[in-house]
Order: C-alpha cells, then structure tokens, then sequence
C-alpha cells in the first residue's frame, strides 16, 4: 500500500531540524568541529643506526629513512622547530653485536644511548622517548631471551629494567617498553627510581596486540629476517578489549605515566575504552604496516594521500588519545603550520 498516503515535507519528517546548516561552509564548519589535531599531539619515530652523515631508504616506508647519529641530532633539531613535543629512537643494530640475551642493550655506548645524549646536548627542548625492548639487540628477533623455545619472562624483565636505566642515564625522558613482558612497568620503575631517576616516565606499550602491521618496521630495524616463529606468547591477541583493558589497569598500579595502544586504527575501540573507563593519557602509535599503506595506495594514485592521512589522525583524537605516534609527524607538522 506503498505511496498511497500523503506525502510529508523534509520539514515534517525533520521537525526543522537540518543538520547541513552548520556544514554549509568552512568557517561554519570551523565552530562546530569537535576534535582538533595539534602539534602538540605528534610523537615522531625515528630509525637510527651506526655511521657518519648517512641515511638510507627503507623499501616498505617510502619518505622514511634510517639515520646516522648528526643526521638523527638534525632530525630532532628540524621536529623541534616544527614544535613536535617528543621524538622516539628505535635502532637498527649491527649482526655482529647481536646475541641470545640482547646484551647489547646494556651497553651504556650503544647508539640508542650515544644518539639520545646528542640530542639531549643538541636540542635539550624536545622530548626524547626509548625503547628497552630487546627485537633491536637479539640474534634470534624476539623482544625478551629466548630459552628453549620459550620468552622467559623474569629474566627479560631484569635486563630491560637496567637498559632502561642506562637510557635514563643518557638522557631519555620517557622510557617506553614496547615488549610486553609481565610485571616490566614496576620492575622499570624501581630501578629508575633506584638510580635517581624519579623524574623519568614511563610510557607502556599498554595494549600491543600480536598484528601483522609490523613488517615494514622489521625490515627498518633488520630484525625481519631474522625472527624466529611469532609473538603470540607476549603480545596481545587481536581478538581481545577485556583483556587489553586488564594490561592497561595493572600497568597503571605498577606505575606508568602514560598507556599506549599499538597498532593505532585497528583498535580505536581499546583507545577509547582506556580513555574513557580508566581516564588516563593513552596514545596511539599508528605503524609502521599502517604508513605503509597509506603511502602504497598513494602512490598508485587510488587515493589522496594526504587527506587520507589527516583523516586518519583526525581519528585519534576522537577516540580520545592524547597524541599519537607516527611517521607522518614533520610532514603533518609542516600542514598544521601552515
Ligand atoms: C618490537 C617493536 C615493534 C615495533 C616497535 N617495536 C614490533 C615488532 O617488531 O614486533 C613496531 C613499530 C612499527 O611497526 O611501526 N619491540
């Protein structure tokens, strides 16, 4: 009996309520935005390695490069003028200075640690964010030892709480511990404190889920090749919020500053959720399978690659995060100022 009864107007259908008003033109739209990404909000990864006045492409993140210690100094003198807030170093360690334990990672002279005391003697205003993972320092490609098939989970723990502190020592401001280990936050916490460092904080990698965004990052860093099986037995199942939920609370008893979510769009859900019941900073590090992406299909000319970016971030902040981590940072920087 469709069509038969008299037809209502838009503005009986809507009581006059028109949502297109506000959106009819920029400044309209301007007043009633409700999120707004920042500068402030960037936290920019950078890939460091041996050498001098050097900086080579990685195949899988086009417009990313991995650098050597004075160009890392003038990458973090560039974010600074942009007014990105912090910078994070992750590295890409010779083979030959790999072992089953990473005890690399305790040596105060590693590039991780002679990169941030250049940047902390260089550009003392920008933040400066380290990771104790084991991946970089490992000959086998997991975050912890490896024993018979097994991450041992203490053990992990005792080393990556005194890399963190030899970080400490080199100047970071933030040590961020990307490997998931149980009871890392206290343990970190202890021995920063132990060693004088109260002021460090401690941002976790809260919820980083078991995800197959990570490749591209592997291949910067050279643990790619190298890995052995997955990191199931570590890191968080896709399947899970409670669970991301319950790592996010108990990181905060042990004593983190700030919760971060890893890989970023896929789990918009677990930033919201943290943001929301547990009312702390949370931070997403949109990755490095995650750039990649965005960068491929822009390349082929299937999409804006830049609107496609800004819209993504813009997604953070609706979800609630603080900042975000990402690649894009200068180049979202030099837009947002412009
Ligand atoms: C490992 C680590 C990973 C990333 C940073 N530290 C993941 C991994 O290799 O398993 C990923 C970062 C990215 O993909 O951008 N501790």
């Amino acid at each position: 009996m469709s069509g038969t009864g008299p037809k209502r107007s838009v503005d009986e259908i809507t009581g006059g309520r028109r949502l297109r008003r506000m959106r009819k033109a920029d400044w309209a739209r301007r007043l009633v935005r409700e999120t707004r990404l920042g500068v402030d909000d960037l936290i920019w990864p950078i890939f460091i390695m041996e050498g001098e006045d050097t900086a080579e492409a990685i195949g899988a993140m086009p417009g990313v490069e991995r650098l050597t210690l004075d160009r890392a100094v003038a990458a973090a003198e560039e974010a600074h003028k942009l007014g990105i807030p912090a910078i994070a170093t992750f590295a890409n360690i010779p083979m030959d200075r790999k072992d089953q334990t990473g005890s690399h990672a305790l040596d105060a002279d590693n590039i991780i640690n002679r990169v941030t005391a250049a940047i902390k003697q260089a550009v003392p205003g920008i933040g400066i964010i380290t990771d104790p993972a084991l991946d970089p320092f490992t000959d086998h490609g997991h975050d912890g030892v490896l024993r018979d098939g097994i991450i041992v989970n203490d053990e992990t723990v005792d080393i990556i709480a005194r890399a963190a502190v030899k970080q400490a020592d080199a100047g970071a401001d933030i040590i961020a511990p990307s490997d998931m280990m149980d009871g890392r936050i206290g343990a970190i916490r202890d021995a920063l404190d132990a060693a004088g460092h109260q002021d460090v904080a401690i941002m976790s990698y809260t919820a980083k889920f078991a995800s197959a965004c990570y490749g591209p990052y592997r291949e910067a860093i050279g643990t790619g090749g190298l890995l052995k099986g997955d990191k199931k037995t570590y890191y968080v199942d896709p399947a899970n919020t409670d669970e991301a939920l319950r790592e996010a609370e108990q990181d905060l008893v042990e004593g983190a500053d700030m919760l971060m979510v890893k890989p970023a769009l896929p789990y918009l859900d677990v930033c919201w959720r943290i943001k929301t019941e547990l009312r702390a900073p949370v931070y997403a590090y949109q990755v490095s399978g995650e750039y990649a992406m965005i960068e491929a299909a822009a390349a082929n000319g299937w999409i804006d690659g830049e609107r496609v970016m800004m819209e993504k971030l813009a997604a953070f902040k609706r979800a609630g995060c603080d900042g975000i981590l990402t690649y894009f940072a200068p180049r979202v920087a030099r837009i947002l100022n412009r």
